[in-house]
């Protein structure tokens, strides 16, 4: 059985889902380790947790930064990290002609690249502790394609790649690798994006929500975290342990078109 509670490393966790995640997650009786790149913003989301904040523990580093990841898991001693969930992201939104060379090596290095190295050092400590589950947060964008957002199109895609190669080279051990797959959310990643498309496309911020966000979801409502919250908790129990490799999407339907 699942050790209980669960110790999760949770990345991106200063903002918009990693920060509704870790209030659900600490909510559940878990530990957490919260990661960002903005060490003030983590250490904020640790204070929104109430007397939970008791079981979490606040760490300013950069996920594409290999040297900052051998770091913390040497200050974190022998302590388990049953959990990892690699949410860390970002957007930018720019026609394949002008879309600048560095924001794309960005948007790969934080959403592919860091994933990638942040399994790499947890894997031995999950082997040795005889259980894991790595939780790859992808995107609607895991699965189709948007204009304007090749970059993090490649990324998301390519997360799904990685996600199943993880899960075969652990189906040997009680670990399990998967990609929660949401269409969108109302976090600050979208907000800061509608702005940008309904430049780009030359419509109103509302019609950027009503005809490129929520048109293709049959349900026409943004996903909530809690949704998101929900399904890594069931990826995450003992029941869950013979889901390895796989894609949970939560889109109001929209890969049933
Ligand atoms: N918002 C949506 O609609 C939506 C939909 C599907 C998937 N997602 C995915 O959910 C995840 C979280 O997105 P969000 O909407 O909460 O975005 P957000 O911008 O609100 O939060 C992202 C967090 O990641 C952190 N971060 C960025 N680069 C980092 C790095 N190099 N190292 C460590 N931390 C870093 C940021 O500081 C920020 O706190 C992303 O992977 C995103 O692609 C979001």
């Amino acid at each position: 059985m699942n050790p209980s509670p669960l110790h999760i490393l949770l990345t991106g966790a200063g903002s918009g889902l990693g920060r509704g995640l870790a209030l659900a997650l600490a909510g559940n009786g878990h530990h957490l380790f919260l990661i960002d790149k903005n060490g003030e913003a983590a250490n904020e989301t640790r204070g929104l947790l109430g007397p939970a904040a008791d079981r979490a523990s606040a760490h300013a580093l950069d996920v594409t930064s290999s040297a900052q990841i051998e770091a913390l898991l040497a200050s974190l001693g022998d302590q388990r990290i049953d959990v990892l969930m690699n949410n860390a992201g970002l957007q930018y939104v720019s026609p394949i002609e002008d879309f600048p060379e560095e924001k794309w090596d960005l948007l790969m290095d934080v959403m592919l690249k860091g994933p990638f190295l942040l399994t790499k050092a947890v894997l031995p400590r999950m082997r040795r502790n005889g259980f894991g589950r790595i939780i790859n947060i992808g995107s609607i964008h895991s699965l189709i394609a948007s204009p304007l957002k090749a970059a993090y199109v490649a990324a998301k895609h390519g997360l799904i790649g990685f996600t199943k190669t993880a899960a075969l080279e652990t189906a040997d051990a009680e670990i399990t690798v998967n990609t929660i797959c949401p269409a969108y959310l109302r976090t600050p990643l979208v907000d800061a994006q509608l702005q940008a498309q309904a430049q780009a496309r030359g419509i109103t911020e509302q019609q950027v929500i009503d005809q490129i966000m929520l048109e293709p979801m049959p349900k026409r409502r943004f996903i909530t975290i809690e949704e998101v919250a929900a399904a890594a908790e069931f990826l995450m129990s003992h029941e869950a342990r013979n889901i390895t490799g796989q894609t949970l999407t939560i889109d109001g339907g929209w890969v049933a078109h």
